[in-house]
């Protein structure tokens, strides 16, 4: 708790907010290389969700690092904050009762144990997302890979930064091997009985 700081208890409660969004908010969590595919599943799995009239966000590195995190690089400190804020932006949004999807890389696992405890144990669910570098590099989507090889970008995920393999994922999605389709299927499948109120 901060010094000199004292936070009020107002009435409504995320109980009573659950109640009128008839849906259990939880943080869904897609943890991967630059490239594996972590946007395109979020996407999908929003759009899923959203049809079946669950009330969602969808929180993306590339997006918040133009606005709220607009200040940060990714040297281990920066990266540190870039998760602890949107860990904590998660743990409001889903007080408002809201289904959070977030896409992060999210290199290491003690960043991944501090959204954990940040949002509660139970509503973390770990997607991660399990491509080969090799793939990464050859999708090279953004050019950043090429980039990076050339010496262009420090501190990048895979090339001159580590990633650490999650060690008890949710759900481990091979996104090389399976099409967006019928991950997103899965997903939702193993979603649905813990957001249903
Ligand atoms: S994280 O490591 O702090 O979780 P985050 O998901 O917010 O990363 O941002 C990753 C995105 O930033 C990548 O998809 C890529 O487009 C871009 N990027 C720019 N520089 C780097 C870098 N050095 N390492 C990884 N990604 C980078």
């Amino acid at each position: 708790m901060q010094e000199n700081i004292h936070p009020s208890d107002f009435r409504i409660k995320q109980y009573d907010r659950l109640k009128v969004m008839n849906q259990r908010p939880v943080l869904l969590w897609f943890t991967g290389l630059s490239g594996s595919g972590k946007s395109t599943l979020a996407n999908g799995t929003e759009v899923g969700l959203h049809r079946l009239g669950f009330k969602t966000y969808l929180l993306d590195g590339d997006n918040i690092r133009c606005g709220l995190n607009n200040d940060l690089d990714f040297s281990r400190e920066d990266r540190v904050e870039n998760i602890r804020r949107i860990a904590e932006v998660s743990r409001l949004m889903m007080d408002a009762g809201l289904i959070v999807i977030a896409a992060f890389i999210t290199p290491l696992e003690e960043d991944r144990k501090l959204i954990q405890s940040t949002v509660g144990e139970e509503n973390y669910l770990e997607v991660f997302v399990d491509c080969p570098l090799e793939v990464c590099e050859r999708r090279d989507v953004k050019g950043l890979y090429e980039k990076a090889r050339k010496g262009q970008i420090a501190n990048f995920t895979g090339i001159n930064s580590p990633y650490e393999l999650p060690s008890n994922p949710f759900m481990c999605i091979k996104s090389h091997e399976e099409k967006t389709s019928v991950s997103v299927s899965k997903i939702i499948k193993a979603l649905e009985n813990k957001i249903n109120l």
